[in-house]
């Protein structure tokens, strides 16, 4: 009997739009908890509003003093290729040598002891007839280190000595590491025949010609 009066009391107490006592307490917590939930994610929003300000302050006081958004940074993280991270491509020499900047509508590929590069953001440097074209479309790795610019456009970089070895990796980390250019993939080099005669340096003393 206790039971049913109970449920006809709340049902009585739903109907006239109040609470029954019992449910009051725990309405009260419930808008306790609203409260309290709301000044906790005011104070996030507050953090959050700080912490961008404090961001755009940095901004601006970079521009202010260096002239510059990222206080005087140009690596390669602002480029958003280094954050996007993409399929990287292997490539036959064949299908390297169509990115050599002949083709303006294309981009320009080079290669650097195998890794494969984009540097169309240099087009003026890459391009056919631009100062160092010579380089687009193929790995020249031994011309990075000896500057022999004709005879050197190959990645046989047999006979070099570690200094020279040591400027090729550099320019593998420029072109790693550039704001602008960026890393597509690899290309499959033709093994060099250990026979064939090491390309010989251009920068030798030519021998004086025999007086007569
Ligand atoms: C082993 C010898 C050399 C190699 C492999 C080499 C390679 C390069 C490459 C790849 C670039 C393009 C850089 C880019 O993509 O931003 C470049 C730029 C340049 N190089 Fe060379 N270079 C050599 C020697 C020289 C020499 C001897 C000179 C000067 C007489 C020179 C003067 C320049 C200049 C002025 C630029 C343009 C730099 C700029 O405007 O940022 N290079 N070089």
């Amino acid at each position: 009997m206790d039971s049913n009066n109970s449920i006809k009391q709340r049902k009585n107490g739903a109907r006239q739009g109040q609470e029954p006592s019992s449910l009051k307490g725990q309405a009260f917590n419930k808008t306790d908890a609203v409260k309290k939930s709301t000044s906790s994610s005011s104070a996030w929003s507050s953090v959050l509003q700080g912490f961008l300000l404090f961001v755009v302050f940095l901004f601006l006081a970079s521009y202010l003093i260096t002239d510059t958004w990222f206080w005087g940074y140009k690596g390669k993280y602002l480029n958003y290729h280094h954050w996007v991270p993409r399929k990287q491509l292997v490539f036959t020499q064949q299908e390297l040598a169509q990115y050599d900047g002949t083709d303006p509508t294309k981009n320009i590929y080079l290669a650097v002891k195998g890794e494969v590069f984009d540097v169309t953001a240099g087009r003026p440097y890459y391009a056919k007839g631009g100062g160092y074209g010579f380089f687009s479309g193929r790995d020249a790795s031994r011309a990075y280190s000896t500057g022999c610019f004709q005879t050197h456009l190959t990645h046989d970089l047999r006979g070099l000595t570690k200094d020279q070895l040591g400027a090729v990796d550099g320019w593998a980390n420029f072109y790693r590491n550039h704001p602008k250019y960026f890393k597509v993939g690899t290309v499959i080099l033709d093994p060099i025949d250990p026979h064939s005669p090491i390309p010989e340096d251009c920068n030798k003393p030519v021998a004086a010609k025999p007086s007569s």
